[in-house]
């Protein structure tokens, strides 16, 4: 398709809230400055919030100032981009809103002379998902399967039942084709980078599997709090607002077999067997491979921290948690027996995401005893962020006159090995989705599935309040019955970012 020739308008919901102004116009000013919008192209945002358009203007650029990944934006680039951009104040699931919206559109095409791509973005809370739909259908205003789209931000649902009912509503009212459903890690170059890794490669793909594989880490790390989300949080949590969603696609990605193509499909096919496949939970399991926390104050990077309940519009006996760590089971060909560790959290030591996949020790050790005192399994570091890049842990001869072994890395780093900046991932989703591109897009039978795979666990939670939250400090690593998780299976977790210094002796 040629995206330069054809009118295209974004109309934003939710344009006051945090999305719009870290993420999405961000993305938009940069694809605007690399020449990958049209020329005839508007960005309207809607809102309930009553503010002045100038006012919304201007916060977007300070969004724009702190979140570009170019830095502050430039006066003049400013200049042209704004004035594509205007602002609905209302509620648009009354009437007025609705109305003013669909005169818009009318308005723009009429100048513009020619049918414009409508994207309608709902950056808004889970619960007003349908309501927004139901509108836009109501109005005519996304029937056009080929010029029309209609983009849901996660989480998708608050579980299998309720994703089934939304995804019913919009199949009611859209064509799959027009829904993209959306989770930004995996418009995350080194989230896409796991293809390319794994299937361009012909070294890797024969050892990824249970024969060569030890266990597998995930881990998505976050220095944050909840900030200004509070609201939103409480009713999501952790394992809701990054399990269901971004860790599983990742594990998805590092566990799917070889597509046969990179068609939508196809790739979506393979991310939905695994995710099919993976064991369920019993009830009464749930307590050895699950665990919740949630943080207490503490002191990260030399700053004071509140906890999780001192934090604004968050309940002060909250039992919403800020972490979860989980044990999963793939039960195929490939991975059956090899233990998948994920753990993501708020108000944790450091900000990263990495997977370390660890090899099976080498099956025979030739060297004297005294030559592999420090001696380590192979292992694989996929670092998503920051840092991003691949690290291989091997074994090498230190330099000497005796036969002494100890790990060595070998890394490839992205701001070494590349000099352009990577898009962020909402600018490739942004444009994936202009073009009509759904590979990187959560289909209703993969949403549904990764729900199927943690609703167990939401269930059993729910019926059974924690005694003990908060239960980790700020500043740490979680709760320690994450630790016990894995140390029951003889592991533990790998001290993310590691230097090999830090982490000597930290194998069993
Ligand atoms: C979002 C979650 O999807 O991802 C946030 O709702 C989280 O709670 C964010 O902070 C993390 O994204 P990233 O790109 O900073 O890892």
């Amino acid at each position: 398709m040629d995206i330069q020739s054809e009118p295209l308008v974004m109309v934003i919901f939710g344009a006051g809230g945090d999305l719009t102004w870290r993420k999405l116009i961000p993305a938009l000013y940069n694809l605007f400055l690399d020449g990958h919008l049209p020329d005839r192209f508007a960005v309207i945002g809607v809102d309930r919030k009553n503010v002045a358009e100038d006012d919304f203007r201007s916060r977007l650029r300070d969004g724009v100032d702190q979140f570009s990944r170019r830095g502050k934006s430039d006066d003049k680039a400013w200049q042209d981009f704004v004035p594509r951009i205007s602002l609905i104040n209302g509620d648009f699931t009354g009437s007025e809103a609705g109305e003013n919206l669909k005169g818009r559109l009318v308005d723009l095409e009429k100048e513009w002379q020619k049918p414009s791509r409508h994207v309608f973005y709902l950056a808004i809370p889970p619960a007003l998902v349908s309501a927004v739909a139901r509108q836009l259908d109501q109005l005519a205003l996304c029937r056009d399967c080929d010029r029309e789209r209609l983009v849901v931000e996660k989480p998708f649902g608050r579980d299998l039942k309720t994703a089934r009912e939304l995804d019913r509503l919009l199949t009611a009212r859209f064509a799959e084709s027009q829904i993209y459903r959306i989770d930004h890690y995996l418009g995350k170059e080194t989230v896409q980078n796991i293809l390319a890794f794994r299937f361009a490669n012909a070294l890797f793909e024969p050892l990824w599997n249970r024969r060569y594989i030890d266990h597998i880490q995930i881990t998505v790390a976050e220095t944050v709090g909840v900030g200004h989300r509070g609201s939103y949080y409480e009713h999501a949590g952790a394992l809701r607002d990054m399990v269901q969603n971004h860790l599983l696609q990742v594990l998805c990605l590092i566990a799917m077999e070889p597509p046969v193509s990179f068609g939508a499909d196809e790739v979506r096919n393979k991310k939905v067997d695994v995710l099919r496949a993976i064991r369920p939970i019993l009830p009464e399991e749930i307590h050895k491979v699950a665990v919740r926390g949630q943080h207490g104050a503490g002191v990260i990077g030399g700053k004071r921290v509140c906890g999780y309940r001192e934090e604004q519009d968050v309940a002060a006996n909250s039992q919403t948690e800020t972490f979860v760590a989980l044990k999963l089971f793939i039960d195929n060909w490939r991975w059956q027996g090899v233990p998948f560790y994920l753990r993501t959290g708020k108000r944790l030591q450091t900000k990263i995401s990495e997977v370390v996949i660890l090899f099976r020790p080498a099956p025979h050790q030739p060297f004297p005893s005294t030559a592999v005192e420090s001696w380590q399994p192979n292992r694989l570091v996929i670092r998503i962020q920051p840092e991003e890049g691949i690290i291989a842990r091997v074994q090498a001869k230190q330099p000497g006159t005796r036969m002494l072994l100890g790990p060595v890395d070998m890394q490839f780093l992205y701001r070494e090995a590349f000099r352009a900046l990577a898009p962020e991932a909402y600018e490739t989703l942004l444009l994936d989705i202009i073009r009509g591109d759904a590979t990187l897009f959560m289909r209703a039978d993969q949403v549904e599935s990764a729900w199927s795979v943690i609703t167990p666990i939401l269930e059993a939670w729910d019926s059974v309040p924690p005694a003990d939250f908060p239960n980790y400090e700020a500043g740490g690593w979680g709760p320690e019955a994450a630790d016990v998780l894995i140390a029951r299976d003889g592991h533990s977790w790998l001290k993310p970012g590691i230097h090999i210094e830090e982490n000597n002796g930290d194998f069993p």
